[in-house]
């Protein structure tokens, strides 16, 4: 294995907590790995995964070694790379990390040096690799590759244009889309861990404010449900005609992003859109306001047009920024306009990843024994393109979520399978 490039391996005993307490918490995977470790369905396999650096991330890494895979790990965010877990990481047998926390300049370098192994397999969370993988660059990598998975919605949108574009060059699986990971992972998940990192971050109350959630996805629904559970009052910006009036359904107030700028106290974006939040609006917003992003990219808050009207800017908190406009007023803006339960948090629980970092296992499993004929490590048995993640394994993954929270369900009769099929 090639050296790892990490900020410090004397950060990994902190690290190795981390990775405990997040492995002690994730009895799906480790169902997963106990079923599936005898066959060693991944041995032979390199494996480049380009995710959120943190500890859930990690016990899939580790995963993916004690199943036969030898992983080259980066992170998928210059700022959500957890130093002392990439140093952790690092001294696991079978795997070699490259990932610093907060060195933006080098973040596609990294991805590059993990390419530069030749994956057979690749995940993907927000589409990085598999863009890199069709640059001129980088093609010659992804010579050996079978095919991949990607993890958000994001990396999904970026992987549909290039097959409407006929451009995508292997198979990729949506796990984004698995009903085990959108249904739990961004709605609860990024419902929980954004409303916390505001929190953690700003130390303000949520009760009485006024929240603005642009995009009344997977995610943003999840975050106005928490905003709401707390006491916010939600406001609710969207493009989308269905999304907007179940918005207004859930008994949320729906307007445009123009009039909501200037009541709201606290603006979170969740639209994997950009410009969402741009200089008008700044102008049009109170003194004080908040801004948080939860989308994929650093681009649904205009953080340039924040930036031209703004005359000084100073460290309010931890990853709280004052942007002091020349009309006056400061606006917050966390985490730099990088997903903030991420780049300022600790992401997701632990429950949740279990979840999807079990879809995203056995996914791996998948290509590597279904995709693969007959094990020959060789590209080209499946066509290019998106596929989903076949239902077997969202099955799998709830079965076990449900055993493990020791809930049973009930099941069809004969006479009620009959039923439902022929309709008497
Ligand atoms: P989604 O497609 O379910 O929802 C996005 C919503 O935003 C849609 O209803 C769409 O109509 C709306 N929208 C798009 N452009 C808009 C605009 N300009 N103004 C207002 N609304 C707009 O997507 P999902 O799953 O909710 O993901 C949203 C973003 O969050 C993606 O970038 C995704 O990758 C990211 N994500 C972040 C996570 C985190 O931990 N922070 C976890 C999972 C996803």
């Amino acid at each position: 294995m090639a050296p790892s490039i990490i900020a410090n391996p004397g950060y990994a005993e902190m690290g190795k907590l981390k990775i405990s307490w997040a492995r002690k918490h994730m009895p799906i995977m480790s169902q997963v790995v106990k079923t599936h470790w005898p066959a060693q369905p991944l041995d032979g396999y390199t494996i480049v995964t380009s995710v959120h650096l943190e500890a859930k991330t990690a016990c899939l890494v580790q995963a993916l070694t004690s199943l036969g895979a030898e992983v080259y790990a980066t992170g998928c965010n210059p700022l959500s790379t957890q130093d002392d877990v990439a140093a952790a990481l690092a001294e696991t047998c079978g795997v070699t990390v490259y990932a610093r926390h907060n060195h933006p300049e080098e973040y596609q370098i990294m991805l590059k040096q993990a390419l530069s192994h030749y994956p057979h397999i690749i995940i993907d969370d927000g589409g990085d690799l598999v863009e890199l993988l069709h640059g001129d660059e980088c093609a010659d990598y992804g010579r050996r590759l079978i095919g991949g998975c990607e993890e958000t919605t994001t990396g999904v949108h970026r992987l549909k244009a290039r097959v409407a574009q006929g451009t995508l060059n292997f198979p990729m699986l949506d796990v984004n889309d698995a009903d085990c990971k959108h249904l739990f992972d961004n709605y609860y998940g990024t419902g929980q861990s954004v409303i916390t990192a505001i929190m953690n971050n700003t130390n303000l109350t949520v009760a009485g404010k006024t929240f603005v959630i642009a995009g009344y996805g997977d995610c943003g629904s999840g975050i106005a449900k928490r905003a709401h559970g707390m006491g916010a009052k939600v406001i609710i910006t969207e493009i989308n005609s269905k999304k907007a009036l179940r918005a207004y359904m859930d008994g949320y107030t729906v307007m445009p992003m123009d009039e909501a700028a200037t009541i709201g106290d606290v603006f979170i974006t969740s639209t994997g859109c950009k410009d969402v939040i741009t200089r008008r609006h700044f102008d049009a917003m109170k003194d004080g306001a908040i801004l948080a992003n939860a989308g994929h990219f650093n681009v649904e808050i205009s953080v340039k047009d924040l930036s031209d009207i703004t005359a000084s800017r100073s460290e309010a908190r931890k990853n709280v920024i004052g942007y002091n406009l020349a009309d006056g007023k400061t606006l917050y803006l966390l985490a730099e306009g990088r997903l903030v339960n991420l780049a300022a948090g600790d992401g997701h629980p632990v429950e949740i990843m279990d979840m999807s970092f079990s879809i995203q296992l056995l996914s791996v499993i998948h290509i590597a024994t279904n995709l693969t004929k007959n094990r020959l490590i060789k590209r080209g048995d499946v066509k290019p393109g998106l596929y989903p993640v076949p239902p077997y394994i969202d099955d799998e993954v709830a079965s076990i979520a449900l055993g493990t929270n020791h809930i049973r369900i009930d099941h069809l009769s004969d006479a009620q399978r009959a039923y439902l099929e022929n309709g008497f």
